[in-house]
This record gives structure tokens, C-alpha cells and sequence, in this order.
């Protein structure tokens, strides 16, 4: 009796199961046709060379923007601010994540402008130490919980006993939820900004992408979370007041699917430090001696990809692309920076392929310039890789897959690269396109990669864009752009 009670529950909850996949699968089919509709449907700004900051027809208000502020050019600006930060993790040690290099690219630049920076946020090496020091403006407070995290209630104290000191903070800033929704709403009026590295809708496309390609025969679990958590997020997400996005396309969802007042969604996308990244031959050169690879004698063509070598930076696509590729073009050659899991892989491909594990900061620059070309194979579509923005700067033009963040923002143009779709035949053809262009014109599209990034990704555009939003949240005559103090 038990056994039989037993069995038809099990199948009771399995065929409901099933056809809760099923709806699952449906819906999140139509989402993704609708986002495809609406981004094609809409006429908003890519070209990286249409906005003129010198022409007269651009003086608007910057919080109806369609486009980065990065691209315009703002002056200085003598006013001080008093800004608090809530971010998950400030970097001490080891190499740190996108989240943590744009909070600390950002708020020591800003606080090098003499504005007075509070950070609430604990050590990414997870030390669990309370601490608090400063470096002139920049004061940095750690506040973990036993497992290393941010304890947001102690922060939160913290924030409410320096708002009292001197005067108020003018704005609070969040690196995506590090504050939590429900506590944003107890800053007084309301005055916080949050960054947005990654939201639900894109990272559901990651989910789908990742679905598609490592297909079994049964849906992942994981799948029928996500719909329910996308319907959370863009409940929670009007409690915060202003969002400011790193990608074009995520401005645009957050516009059109999560509804959030158009003017109080910007794009400011991520700089990295120019003088860092920099395009050097000569660098280049040593590094290929250094780790062995052939000289470049016209032929050859060296690929490369960074970061951490793990499945859903789509290692294991670019491991079978790479495969079927030096199969046909044998004076191809793949340098793999990084370390982790599918770093024996690679290895395994023989003589064309050098796995150089986790290079120093300082290597990196050396790194990009010893490439023809530099390949992200991502199945994360969700924010913007750091690493091709290095790669553009170094003067190498990139191999991305097509994710809307990408293809909106970064690669927007055939001029700077190559995009494929996130199976292996479209990287094996798109990296046999790359061969067959050949050398002259890799660099002939990393010149135009260095032009590129050079007007968009800098660390001092980034920083200068959010001075001006922090400026203009506090007080509208700083919405106007041109200023007279703008160039
Ligand atoms: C967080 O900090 C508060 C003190 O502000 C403390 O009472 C609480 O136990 C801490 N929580 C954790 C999980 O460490």
C-alpha cells in the first residue's frame, strides 16, 4: 500500500513537473523573441562616431541620454562631493572580479578629486576583519559577518552615524544589491544609485545559452528558477531611485521590460586605466620570446583568451573550436592566460596551444600585444568583460559572441572584430574568417579597436561621468550638458 501510495505521487509530480518545464521553456521562448523584436525595433545611438560633443545639437539635458555618457567630454568641476558606497567586496590581494576593479577604479579617482568617499564593503580576501582606513578622501570601512560577507545592518549603522558628521551625504551609491532593496528605501529621501552589473533578464539568457549548448535530454533544474526570480527583480528593482547601466542594451531592457521611468535609467559604461593597457609591439615581441611562441613572419596568426578558465566562460566551446581549427590552418597558435579547470584541457591540444597560467597585472599589457586576435567565448552575456575593453586598448581587435551587451556597446561594428553565436560551428567559421583575413587585417582592426576604446573605455571618462551624475542628482544645473566648463 505505501509503495503504491508512493509511486502515483511520484508520477503525479513528475508530469506536473514536466509540463511546468514546459511552461517555463514557452515563456521564456517569448521573452526572448519580444527582446529581439524590441531591440531591433528601436532607432537608439550605437555609432561610436556620430556624437559630436562639439556640436550645438547635442546640448540637452543628460538624464534623456539614449547613449554613455562616456562619450561626451566633461569638464572639471570645483564643487565637493560626500558620497557613500555600499559594495560587496573591495579588493586586497588576489585579482579581483569586475564589480570590485570598477568600485575601486572609480571611487580612487573620485576621491583623487578631492570628493569625500565613504566605502561600506569587506575585504575580498575574505580575511573577515573589521578595519577601517583611509587614503586622503577615500575612507574604507569593512563590516563582514562570520562568513566573510558584508553585514549590511552593521554598514548601515555605520552610514547613518557619518551622514550626521560635518553634513549629509549628498548621494549613496550601490554596487548592484550590495545594498539591499529594502534597506535602500530607509536612505533619507530616497537618494541612492545603483550599478547594475548583471541583471536577472540577461542572466536568464546565460541560462538559456548554457541550456543550448551543453543540451541533455532533460532541462536543467535550474531553469525553472528563473522566471520566478525575474518577476522578484523587477518588483524590487523601483525601490532604488536611479539605475545606471554598463551596457546599452541593459538600459533598454530596463526601460521597456522591467518599466522603469525612462529618466531615471543611464549608461555609463566601464573604463579601464589607458595607461595600463597601451599598444606596444615592442612588448609584445618580448613576450612571445619570453613564453616561446614563433615570431610573427606574416603568417602566423597567435590567438589568445584570459581569465578564469572555468565552463561557463565558455571554455569548453572554444576548446572544441580551437580543436577542429588547427586541424586546417596548422601555423594558428592559441595563448591561454588564467588558471582553473580547463587549463589540462587545453593542454592536451598539443604544440599549437601555450597554457601560461595566472599572469602578474603587470604581464597583462604584454599579454594582449603578443596576439593577432583576442577571443572571449563567454556564455555570460550579462554585464561587460573587462578583458576585451584591455584588449581594444592594447590595439588587438576581438572575437566575442553577438550578446546584445556586446554587439550594443563594445563590438558594434565589424571594424573592431568578429561576433559569433554561441554554438561551435559559428566560432569554428568565424575563427576560420579570422585566418583567412589574415594578419594585415587583424591590425589594420585593432587600430580602429584603440581608436575606439580610447574615446570610450577610459578609467578618467568613467570616473568623470559619475562625478557629473553625483553632481547632477544633487542639484539639477549640472543636468545641462554643455556646461561652460565642459570641452
Ligand atoms: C551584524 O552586525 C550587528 C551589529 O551591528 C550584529 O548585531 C549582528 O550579529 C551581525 N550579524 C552577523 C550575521 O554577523
Amino acid at each position: 500500500m505505501a509503495f503504491k501510495n508512493h509511486s502515483s505521487r511520484t508520477v503525479i509530480s513528475s508530469s506536473s513537473s514536466t509540463s511546468l518545464r514546459f511552461t517555463t521553456f514557452i515563456t521564456l521562448a517569448l521573452i526572448f523573441c519580444s527582446s529581439y523584436y524590441i531591440f531591433f525595433s528601436q532607432s537608439f545611438d550605437y555609432s561610436p562616431v556620430t556624437s559630436s560633443p562639439a556640436n550645438p545639437s547635442y546640448a540637452r539635458d543628460l538624464r534623456d541620454l539614449a547613449f554613455p555618457w562616456n562619450k561626451l567630454s566633461f569638464g572639471p568641476i570645483s564643487k565637493k562631493l560626500k558620497l557613500a558606497v555600499f559594495c560587496k567586496s573591495w579588493p586586497v590581494g588576489s585579482i579581483p572580479g569586475g564589480m570590485e576593479r570598477h568600485a575601486h577604479a572609480l571611487y580612487t579617482s573620485l576621491a583623487s578629486r578631492g570628493h569625500e568617499i565613504h566605502v561600506f564593503t569587506v575585504s575580498s580576501d575574505r580575511s573577515n576583519r573589521e578595519e577601517y582606513y583611509n587614503k586622503g578622501d577615500l575612507h574604507i570601512y569593512f563590516s563582514p559577518n562570520q562568513h566573510g560577507s558584508l553585514n549590511c545592518s552593521q554598514a548601515f549603522e555605520i552610514f547613518q552615524r557619518i551622514n550626521g558628521v560635518d553634513h549629509y551625504f549628498d548621494y549613496v551609491h550601490t554596487e548592484s544589491v550590495s545594498l539591499p532593496h529594502w534597506r535602500a528605501k530607509m536612505v533619507p529621501n530616497g537618494d541612492v544609485a545603483v550599478t547594475w552589473h548583471g541583471i536577472w533578464y540577461e542572466i536568464m539568457h546565460s541560462k538559456l545559452f548554457q541550456e543550448l549548448y551543453y543540451s541533455n535530454d532533460h532541462l536543467s533544474s535550474d531553469l525553472q528558477q528563473t522566471m520566478p526570480r525575474l518577476v522578484d527583480e523587477i518588483r524590487f528593482f523601483p525601490s532604488y531611485k536611479h539605475h545606471i547601466c554598463i551596457s546599452n542594451s541593459a538600459h533598454e531592457v530596463l526601460v521597456n521590460i522591467y518599466q522603469l521611468p525612462k529618466r531615471n535609467v543611464h549608461v555609463i559604461v566601464n573604463g579601464v586605466d589607458h595607461t595600463k593597457f597601451v599598444y606596444s609591439p615592442e612588448s609584445g615581441v618580448r613576450f612571445r620570446a619570453k613564453h616561446g611562441v614563433p615570431h610573427s613572419n606574416g603568417a602566423d596568426i597567435v590567438m589568445g583568451v584570459s581569465g578564469r578558465l572555468v565552463r561557463d566562460k565558455g571554455h569548453p566551446l572554444l576548446y572544441e573550436a580551437f580543436a577542429l581549427i588547427v586541424k586546417t590552418y596548422p601555423q594558428v597558435y592559441l595563448l591561454v592566460a588564467g588558471s582553473g579547470p580547463w587549463a589540462k584541457r587545453y593542454a592536451e591540444l598539443g604544440a599549437n596551444v601555450r597554457v601560461l597560467g595566472a599572469l602578474e597585472p603587470e604581464e597583462l599589457s604584454g599579454f594582449y600585444n603578443a596576439l593577432d586576435v583576442f577571443v572571449n567565448p563567454t556564455l555570460r552575456p550579462q554585464g561587460l568583460d573587462l578583458t576585451i575593453i584591455e584588449a581594444m586598448q592594447c590595439g588587438k581587435p576581438v572575437v566575442t559572441p553577438n550578446y546584445p551587451s556586446i554587439v550594443g556597446t563594445v563590438v558594434v561594428d565589424e571594424r573592431f572584430g568578429y561576433t559569433f553565436s554561441p554554438n561551435v560551428r559559428s566560432l569554428v567559421e568565424t575563427l576560420d574568417s579570422v585566418v583567412r583575413d589574415g594578419s594585415r587585417v587583424l591590425e589594420m582592426k585593432g587600430k580602429a579597436c584603440k581608436e575606439y576604446a580610447l574615446s570610450m573605455f577610459k578609467a578618467t571618462q568613467m570616473a568623470s561621468a559619475y562625478e557629473r551624475f553625483f553632481m547632477c542628482m544633487k542639484n539639477e544645473r549640472y543636468c545641462w550638458y554643455p556646461l561652460s566648463t565642459d570641452n
